[in-house]
């Protein structure tokens, strides 16, 4: 017997679909002070199980909720998998500034006292993979290549806004038989503020441009990524990312800042997504 156990949502739906296998979603009341009440009804001893939990918004409170959800499950199973598609906190693989804590390690160890097979999408960063004992990372480039080939674009060129996102600019790239750069994006760790180092000028004058980041958050890398296109004369430019978490006015702001359309993955909870990761997820959990 294998279930699905989620919050009822577009993916976790799907996913039960691709298994073929019961969704189950518990039911949560979340208290005034915050704590949460979760119920799970009885499931089968020895089931195969996938938990699936979105890890945007309300990270702190989805994370809790999933490690109380596989607390219970281990209780009846040890064939648990969390595909967890966002994986949150893994801009902090190391410490920056002296006594910052290393978030993404801290949160692996929480995760790693289960024993569980974990599966994320296009993790931030791919030093954070070795705090976890049992994880898969998936990447969503397939399918966003997918879609850039069935979008009309002049001589496009794959642009990622930073060094960090480099190598998957290129693949993609590849998929679609464009060019690709990547900008030299520095962020100052004091105060957070960004900008570009890169002076010369890119060979992208009247071409278009896909900006290719891992995700958008508030937006700013995309932002300067975009005026800096603009600055070198370049055509139409789309903003492409796997996780589109989009802080406040975040797609707002983009949009006022030229970049024509923005196109995401359902890692998160954000609606009006345009590419659907959920087989690409499915195929690794059979
Ligand atoms: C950073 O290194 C990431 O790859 C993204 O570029 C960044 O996290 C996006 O954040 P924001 O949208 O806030 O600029």
């Amino acid at each position: 017997m294998r279930y699905v156990v989620s919050e009822d949502n577009e993916l976790s739906r799907k996913l039960a679909d691709h298994l073929e296998c019961r969704l189950i979603v518990p039911e949560v009341r979340i208290f005034s002070d915050g704590e949460q009440k979760i119920t799970l009804p009885k499931l089968r001893k020895n089931s195969k199980i996938v938990v699936i939990q979105y890890a945007y918004p309300e990270t702190n409170s989805r994370i809790m909720r999933s490690l109380m959800i596989i607390s219970r499950l281990k209780e009846i199973t040890d064939d648990i998998t969390l595909a967890i598609p966002y994986m949150p906190y893994a801009r902090q693989d190391k410490e920056f500034l002296k006594g910052e804590i290393i978030t993404s390690k801290a949160i692996s160890k929480l995760y790693n006292r289960f024993e569980l097979k974990i599966l994320t999408v296009d993790i931030h960063s791919k030093l954070v993979l070795k705090f976890f004992k049992n994880i898969e990372d998936i990447s969503a480039v397939n399918v966003i290549g997918d879609y850039c080939s069935k979008i009309r674009l002049n001589n496009p060129v794959v642009v990622s806004p930073d060094m960090f996102w480099k190598k998957q600019a290129s693949i993609l790239a590849r998929y679609i038989h464009a060019d690709s750069f990547a900008l030299n994006k520095f962020r100052d760790r004091k105060t957070g503020k960004l900008k570009i180092l890169s002076s010369k000028t890119l060979p992208i004058k009247g071409r278009d441009i896909i900006l290719c980041d891992d995700m958008i958050s508030t937006g700013k890398s995309m932002i300067l990524a975009a005026k800096f296109c603009k600055k070198n004369k370049s055509g139409k430019i789309i903003a492409i990312c796997t996780h589109g978490l989009f802080i406040k006015d975040a797609k707002k702001k983009i949009k006022e800042s030229g970049i024509s359309k923005i196109i995401y993955t359902n890692t998160s909870n954000e609606k009006d997504y345009s590419i659907d990761i959920s087989k690409t997820i499915a195929e690794r959990l059979v």
